[in-house]
């Protein structure tokens, strides 16, 4: 992305005339890859002001934030709800998207009672088994050639490379996510599948996840791409260890997915990388620094570090398939709450009225 200034200028300038037909970001990365955003109910709905045109003009791909996760889905046992999902691919379908279903199985947004039996007692592995491939096989199927991608497993490894304890691992064992990708494929051959983490950059975590998805390849089962979770921060993590891992994931066979990037520029209580959900401060006004605006340096050093790692995902465009920012602005980002709820945090490229990041237009 050598210069991705002046070319993104003619089409900055002309969005800013509200010309709907110019060039947008995806344009500009179409050789390379799908530009993505997660988006919630009101910006697949048509509810949130402005979301339609700034979609249709800037992305390719779109991914469930949050309404196709379990809870959302089946918040009862066989309860199913499918209008977020529904409005969800009909947006993409009327923007021509490659679209994303985030994520069959996880160990968060997940209801208890998926563990349970009606007593409140764990499942034994088989009756578990069922009830994971039975959700599998019906949010697939209900979208099977419309939806192009499924997370089909969502972070299943702690920061070291060990399994991640959940119940899911406690009551099945590993080969839940081997059950998981033969389900999908099984329900839909065409769709992609990809297993998605944060912290991949963290070469033990990088490598059990590796060595998971090789082994299973080696068994025959189908694992298209590694979704790599960008939740950066400004000088965190470097642009070395980014394109190790994706040197890594492709070397080993797997297609590249930047899933989830956002950079945080808040400070953090805690030392914490990634998107650990379970960690969690109260509103503080000490940790909201910024709720008034970031000052024109700030968003220099934001916009900066957007074209350095640009730069560098264009370098690797041939490894890389889609790189898909989570949230479409800085008004709907989760960053806003964490990990301490209730900032006003500026993670994106476009800001809360929706447009691309000052430094942009200079
Ligand atoms: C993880 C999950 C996402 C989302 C983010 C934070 O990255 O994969 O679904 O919950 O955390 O919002």
């Amino acid at each position: 992305m050598k210069n991705l200034l002046q070319s993104l200028l003619p089409f900055i300038l002309l969005f800013s005339c509200q010309s709907p037909k110019e060039q947008g970001l995806k344009d500009h990365f179409e050789s390379d890859f799908f530009i993505g955003a997660a988006l919630n109910m009101r910006q697949v709905n048509g509810t949130e002001k402005g979301a339609d045109s700034l979609l249709l003009m800037h992305f390719s791909s779109i991914t469930s934030e949050n309404g196709l996760k379990w809870g959302p889905v089946q918040p009862k046992q066989g309860e199913y709800r499918f209008d977020f999902g529904d409005a969800f691919v009909e947006m993409g379908e009327k923007m021509g998207a490659f679209i994303v279903g985030h994520t069959l199985v996880w160990h968060q947004l997940t209801p208890e009672w998926v563990f349970q039996d009606g007593e409140g007692r764990f499942l034994d592995r088989e009756n578990l088994l069922n009830r994971m491939e039975g959700h599998i096989s019906t949010l697939v199927g209900r979208y099977k050639g419309r939806i192009h991608a499924w997370d089909v497993v969502n972070e299943a490894f702690e920061d070291d490379g060990s399994w991640r304890k959940t119940h899911w691992y406690n009551l099945i064992g590993e080969d839940y996510i081997e059950r998981a990708f033969r389900k999908a494929n099984e329900i839909d051959p065409e769709a992609q599948l990809i297993y998605n983490d944060y912290n991949v950059w963290k070469p033990e975590k990088r490598k059990a996840i590796l060595d998971m998805a090789k082994a299973l390849k080696a068994k025959g089962v189908r694992i298209d791409g590694i979704g790599m979770q960008g939740h950066y921060r400004l000088n965190s993590p470097s642009l070395e260890q980014i394109e190790q891992a994706i040197l890594d994931i492709h070397e080993a066979g797997f297609e590249v997915h930047i899933t989830e990037l956002d950079v945080d520029v808040l400070p953090r209580p805690t030392d914490v990388e990634g998107a650990d959900l379970s960690i969690n401060f109260a509103e503080s006004e000490e940790w909201n620094p910024f709720k008034e605006g970031i000052s024109p340096e700030q968003e220099k050093e934001l916009v900066d570090r957007y074209i350095s790692l640009f730069d560098l995902f264009q370098k690797h465009g041939d490894k890389i398939s889609r790189v898909t920012f989570w949230g479409l602005h800085d008004g709907s980002s989760w960053l806003n709450n964490w990990p301490v709820r209730g900032r006003t945090n500026y993670p994106l490229l476009f800001d809360r009225d929706k447009r691309l990041k000052s430094r942009f237009l200079e």
